[in-house]
């Protein structure tokens, strides 16, 4: 299973919270493509922290589209039906965990409540295709997962996201992720403290 938790680099997160989420509200649908996303605990901890931001009625227009390469992170029937165990839960903040999670009947597991569930939907896709699952997308997270591809993958996939994205749409990386020289005329960079960029 590759490494990740819940609400990892919450500084990154928030950012998406507090400068790219505004702009998605005025759209009329929230279109999330996390790529790369392990077990989950990614596109979960997003929706949790648009959930908390937004109202019921907006929350409804939230879609998490969460995919991965590898199907032994993605395709065990819990992290689709939003259950994990209590190692993977014990660092959310006790507020946010007791509002999202409830325990399957004293097993040790605990699973995560229907709204957030029905945000996200899993698929196996791999970013080497080249090829986007979908286009339109009003943001794309992709975090911690081009570090492992080489300076040519990286900039490959990179343009396949500026391809995914609607106008305007916007691009999360790792604190550590630069955008290469060749691709500054494609996204335009908002803040220092955060790889957050929106499609030029
Ligand atoms: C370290 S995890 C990152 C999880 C999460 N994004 C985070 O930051 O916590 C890297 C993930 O990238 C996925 N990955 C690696 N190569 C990929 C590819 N070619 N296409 C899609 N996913 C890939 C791995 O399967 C793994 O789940």
């Amino acid at each position: 299973m590759a490494f990740t938790y819940f609400f990892r680099d919450l500084q990154t997160l928030n950012a998406v919270r507090d400068h790219a989420l505004p702009v998605m509200k005025t759209k009329g649908y929230i279109n999330i493509w996390d790529a790369g996303c392990a077990s989950g605990q990614e596109p979960y901890s997003l929706s949790m922290i648009l959930n908390e931001s937004m109202g019921q009625m907006l929350f409804q227009k939230v879609r998490i589209l969460a995919t991965d390469i590898d199907e032994s992170n993605l395709f065990a029937g819990m992290i689709r039906e939003g259950i994990y165990l209590r190692e993977q839960v014990q660092r959310i903040p006790k507020e946010v965990f007791e509002r999202y999670f409830a325990e399957e009947e004293s097993s040790g597991k605990y699973r995560l409540n229907k709204e957030i569930r029905a945000s996200v939907h899993f698929l196996k896709h791999d970013l080497l295709s080249l090829s986007p699952p979908e286009k339109g997308f009003g943001l794309v997270a992709c975090k911690n997962v081009l570090l492992h591809f080489t300076e040519q993958q990286r900039i490959a996939v990179l343009k396949m996201f500026h391809d995914a994205l609607a106008e305007d749409g916007f691009l999360v990386m790792e604190q550590t992720q630069k955008l290469p020289e060749e691709l500054q005329e494609l996204f335009q960079p908002l803040l220092s403290n955060a790889r957050l960029y929106q499609k030029k």
